[in-house]
């Protein structure tokens, strides 16, 4: 439950309760927003209390006034049991993988994952026990024929990282729960705002709030929502494991939640507008972007999801190395770098070949994952057409 000034605040439509979650003016002496509290002890005013643990919050690690009010207004936000917050988005994939499995226990995971997630998987879970299965993200219903009695959690990421796969969460949830395993999902892409996890169907949801939350590529956050069955494990897991998240970093992500909305409109419309621009050069063989109507996984995402966020990739038509590098090296506005979701543009080349396994990556060019901040849009686009003169002149020389 969201409360503002102790109050319910269920009544109010989400935007409005963003604005208010997590907030008490009155208690602190009516500055509108929740400090940092920092801080190891908390005193208790008797023995009794403090052999008992009697009190709203007993030690650092488990929570201060500033943590419970940012995991407040997140469960809301995802209709949730109850939020736990980490200091990373990879830490909070690698809790919610950690309270649902044992050794024994089969992993099925998707090949588009992130990733540092699936080197955790294929390192730090092997070592425990744990075998893991990739499958191909598009495998909707069909998950069913790879489990094994040993399957206890299917993990989704939707789209994938890199190349944007949609998945069919609805039918991994039902194929999951047929079978007593818990699915599990990074929905950093397109946040709570625009795929409300718990309602379709996910056990476990995992944010980077690294990227839209913090919005302003300065904090490092990791948030895992989950639903009344998942909830108490998860709990259990946070409290043992104490991966508690910076004072500062969750003071700034409950700053960045008021404007997260807002932010993902603006970036949703200016990398629609940047996608479609695209589909129309000619140095570009496909946008993978799952709001155009172009792409593979368009109708799962108009079923499913409420938006788009501000990433998409490109492939582009086949270039030297050396021409794609004088594209990148000469951009004025896109930044090149890791991570994404704040309010500068970012580009990056990847490639998924050396890693991905249950599929095949042949995208049939050159690939480069775009991060759309809140610059003018023109401004991208005439730095990435200069940039496209570029990749000519070089392919030619
Ligand atoms: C989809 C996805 N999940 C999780 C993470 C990890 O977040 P963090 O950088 O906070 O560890 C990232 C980071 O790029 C990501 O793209």
């Amino acid at each position: 439950m969201a409360v503002f000034s102790g109050k319910d605040t269920s009544a109010f439509r989400p935007r409005t309760r963003v604005v208010l979650a997590g907030r008490d003016p009155a208690a602190q002496h009516g500055f509108v927003n929740m400090p940092p509290f920092r801080g190891s002890t908390v005193l208790y005013p008797t023995t009794d209390d403090l052999l008992h643990r009697r009190g709203r919050f007993s030690y650092g690690t488990r929570g201060t006034p500033t943590t419970e009010a940012l995991e407040g207004a997140w469960s809301d936000l995802c209709a949730a049991a109850g939020t736990v917050l980490l200091p990373s988005g990879l830490a909070a994939c690698v809790i919610a993988l950690m309270c649902t499995l044992k050794a024994g226990d089969h992993l099925l995971i998707t090949d588009s994952v992130y990733r540092p997630t699936r080197n955790f998987c294929d390192n730090v879970l092997k070592r425990f026990g744990v075998e893991t299965t990739y499958y191909d993200p598009l495998i909707g219903a069909g998950i069913t024929a790879l489990m094994k009695p040993n399957t206890k959690v299917v993990f989704a990421e939707a789209p994938g990282s890199q190349t944007f796969e949609m998945q069919d969460i609805p039918a991994l949830s039902a194929a999951a729960k047929a079978r007593g395993a818990a699915l599990l999902m990074d929905n950093t892409w397109a946040t709570p705002f625009f795929f409300p996890p718990h309602e379709r169907g996910v056990d476990i949801a995992i944010e980077a709030g690294t990227k839209y939350l913090g919005g302003h590529s300065d904090l490092l956050l990791g948030l895992v929502s989950a639903n009344e069955e998942y909830w108490p494990r998860l709990r259990q897991a946070f409290d043992a494991m104490a991966l508690c998240a910076g004072p500062e970093d969750v003071f700034l992500a409950l700053r960045g939640l008021r404007t997260m909305r807002l932010r993902l409109g603006e970036q949703e419309g200016a990398a629609l507008d940047v996608a479609r621009w695209l589909e129309t050069r000619p140095q570009v063989r496909k946008v993978l972007h799952p709001a155009l109507p172009s792409f593979e996984g368009h109708a799962i995402w108009k079923r499913d999801f409420l938006g788009a966020s501000g990433l998409f990739s490109v492939v582009l038509n086949p270039a030297p190395q050396k021409a794609v590098a004088a594209l990148l090296d000469g951009l004025r506005l896109f930044g090149m770098g890791y991570s994404w979701g704040g309010f500068e543009s970012l580009i990056t080349p990847f490639d998924c070949k050396d890693y991905r396994t249950a599929t095949k990556f042949e995208p049939g060019g050159p690939c480069l994952r775009l991060q759309i901040g809140l610059e003018d849009v023109a401004d991208l686009k005439a730095d990435l057409e200069a940039g496209f003169a570029r990749l000519e002149a070089a392919s030619a020389a």
